[in-house]
C-alpha cells in the first residue's frame, strides 16, 4: 500500500506540477496580450485544479501510510523529516487553497483581463508556494 501510494504522488507530481505551469503562463500571456477569455482557458485553469486535487488527496493519504509524514511528525531537528513530516503537507495545503480561492474568483468575474489577472495571483503564488517546498533530493 505504501510503495503504490509513494510512487503515485512521485508520479502524479509531475503532471500536476506541468498542467500548472501551463496554466500559469498562459494566464500571465492572456494578462499581457490582453485577449479574450475564452472556454480554452478556463479549461487549461480546470485542469490544473483538479491535478491538483488528486495530488493533495494522495498526499493525505500518503501521510499517513509513510514513515516519512504523520509517524515522524515532531520530529524537528532532523531537517528532512521536518520537511516531509511538516513544511512540505503544510505549506502544500495553503497552496492548493490558494488555487482554490483563485477558480472560485475567476467565476464571479466578468472582464477577461480580471480573470487572467485572478489566476496569474492565487495560481502563480500557489505554484511558488508548492516549488518552494517539494523534497527535491528525495525526488531526482
Ligand atoms: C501540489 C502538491 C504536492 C506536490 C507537487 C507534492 C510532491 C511531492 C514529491 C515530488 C515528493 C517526493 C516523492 C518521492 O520520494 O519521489 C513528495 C513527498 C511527500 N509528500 Fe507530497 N506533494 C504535494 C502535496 C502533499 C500533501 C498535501 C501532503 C500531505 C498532506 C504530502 C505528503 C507527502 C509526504 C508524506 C511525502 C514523503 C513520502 C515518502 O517518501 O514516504 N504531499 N511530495
Amino acid at each position: 500500500m505504501y510503495d503504490f501510494i509513494q510512487k503515485f504522488h512521485s508520479g502524479w507530481a509531475y503532471l500536476a506540477l506541468l498542467v500548472l505551469v501551463v496554466a500559469v503562463v498562459n494566464s500571465f500571456i492572456g494578462m499581457s496580450s490582453k485577449k479574450e477569455f475564452t472556454s480554452k482557458d478556463r479549461k487549461i485553469a480546470l485542469f490544473a485544479l483538479i491535478a491538483i486535487h488528486i495530488q493533495l488527496l494522495v498526499g493525505i493519504i500518503l501521510y499517513f501510510v509513510s514513515p516519512l509524514g504523520f509517524a515522524s511528525f515532531g520530529q524537528m531537528a532532523d531537517k528532512a523529516l521536518r520537511l516531509t513530516s511538516l513544511e512540505h503537507p503544510l505549506i502544500n495545503i495553503i497552496a492548493i487553497i490558494l488555487i482554490t480561492i483563485g477558480w472560485s474568483k475567476h467565476k464571479k468575474l466578468v472582464a477577461s483581463e480580471s480573470k487572467f489577472k485572478t489566476f496569474s495571483i492565487f495560481y502563480g503564488l500557489g505554484l511558488l508556494l508548492i516549488l518552494s517546498r517539494i523534497p527535491w533530493n528525495m525526488w531526482f
